[in-house]
């Protein structure tokens, strides 16, 4: 264990189904891959789903780990991207089981960020009727969202995420010192995430990264560990009150997310990272939330600072407010045609609202820079 950082475990309850999982969070322990994935039942014959940005920096480490505890795995290797997240690559995956003879209690190892991790938890939810699935995140987003929670998911031309299913993983194992190879952008779309989990659920983590922003910048370990932990903990929770989603407390984790979405396709995908496009649209929600009196103008200036300070973007400015007004409709939280958004009500607390007009949508999207 390097940088003095403590190995952390975290357990996520399942109780309605009787499920848990274990969350692995350290630094430097790649290398504790196998002897972790041992002892869990899973056949020797494996197959690794990665992309080719992470394998060049990870493949030999997780091999050696694999190795060590008696696994023979196979390779299925993807361009990085979203446009790597489809129903073809999935099926390419299922042939590629086939071919290295994976059998029911063959676990599918997911290695790399959100794309990888949905696009291999997709598969093994469908290859044989489900196959035991693990996550080992190597992205700031995988790490503290998309690797706990079991939503897997390939896209479809029209739209996100439209394909897919609720597959928990077998394990994730979490090791922070991979980010010091990713790049700053993707750093800072993580943030935004982790930022989120304070606005949405804890004052306290709040502070904490406002008084620890320059050593999360820096990668301290320490700091990290902690972090990703508190954003792991939150989440099992969330996932343990409501795994599908269908009770209004998972949805709280869409807070920026309804404006954010709208961001990403009205700019066609190309101009934010999702991290990104969710900073600006807590910035948006936030500004509804105060012009409607539910929360401070102060509660606002500091998310707006603390999102500054690591690059991320406050700002529409050259993006047409009436786009986003005309994606809105879209959103897979609109019931009955009606827009619902998850609008902080202080630091550390959200409100569900059916009943933003798109009066004050539009006045909060033309304050944040947005053109008419
Ligand atoms: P990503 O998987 O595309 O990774 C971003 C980039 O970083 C890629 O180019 C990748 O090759 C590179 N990379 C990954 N790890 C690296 C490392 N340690 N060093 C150097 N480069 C590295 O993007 P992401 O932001 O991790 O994930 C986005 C995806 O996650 C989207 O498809 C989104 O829909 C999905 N998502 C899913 C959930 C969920 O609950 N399932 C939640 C949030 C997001
Ligand atoms: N990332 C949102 C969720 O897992 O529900």
């Amino acid at each position: 264990m390097g940088g003095g950082a403590a190995m952390v475990r975290l357990e996520v309850n399942i109780p309605g189904r009787s499920l848990s999982y274990p969350i692995h969070i350290g630094w430097d322990s790649l290398g504790e891959l196998g002897q972790v994935m041992s002892g869990m039942g899973v056949s020797r014959r494996i197959l690794v789903v990665s992309d080719t940005a992470v394998l060049s920096l990870y493949r030999a480490a997780v091999e050696r780990s694999l190795a060590a505890s008696g696994f023979d795995p196979g390779w299925a290797v993807f361009p990085p991207g979203e446009e790597t997240k489809t129903l073809a690559s999935a099926s390419r995956l299922w042939d590629l089981a086939l071919e290295n003879r994976l059998d029911r209690k063959s676990a599918v190892l997911a290695l790399g960020g959100g794309v990888v991790g949905d696009l291999a938890g997709f598969a093994a939810a469908a290859f044989m009727r489900g196959v035991p699935f693990v996550q080992v995140p190597t992205t700031l987003l995988a790490q503290v969202d998309s690797s706990v929670g079991g939503k897997v998911a390939v896209d479809h031309p029209l739209g996100k995420n439209l394909i897919g299913a609720f597959h928990q993983p077998l394990f994730v194992l979490a090791d922070l010192s991979t980010l010091r190879t990713l790049p700053p952008r993707e750093v800072g779309a993580g943030m935004a995430e982790v930022i989120k989990y304070g606005l949405i659920a804890d004052a306290g983590f709040f502070s904490f990264l406002e008084t620890r922003a320059g050593d999360l910048r820096a990668l301290e370990p320490e700091a990290l560990v902690h972090v990703v932990a508190a954003c792991c903990r939150l989440k099992a929770e969330v996932v343990a009150a409501d795994e599908r989603d269908t009770a209004d407390v998972r949805a709280i984790l869409n807070c920026g997310h309804t404006i954010g979405h709208a961001v990403e396709a009205a700019t066609s995908y190309g101009a934010f990272r999702h991290g990104e496009a969710v900073a600006l649209g807590m910035i948006v929600e936030g500004r509804i939330a105060v012009a409607d009196g539910l929360w401070d103008r102060s509660g606002l200036d500091r998310l707006q600072a603390l999102l500054e300070s690591f690059n991320l973007p406050v700002s529409g400015k050259g993006i047409p407010a009436d786009r986003i007004l005309a994606h809105l409709p879209y959103d897979k939280k609109a019931v009955g045609g009606k827009t619902r958004f998850v609008l902080p009500a202080g630091i550390g607390s959200v409100k569900l609202s059916g009943d933003v007009t798109p009066e004050q949508i539009a006045a909060a999207l033309r304050a944040t820079g947005f053109e008419e």
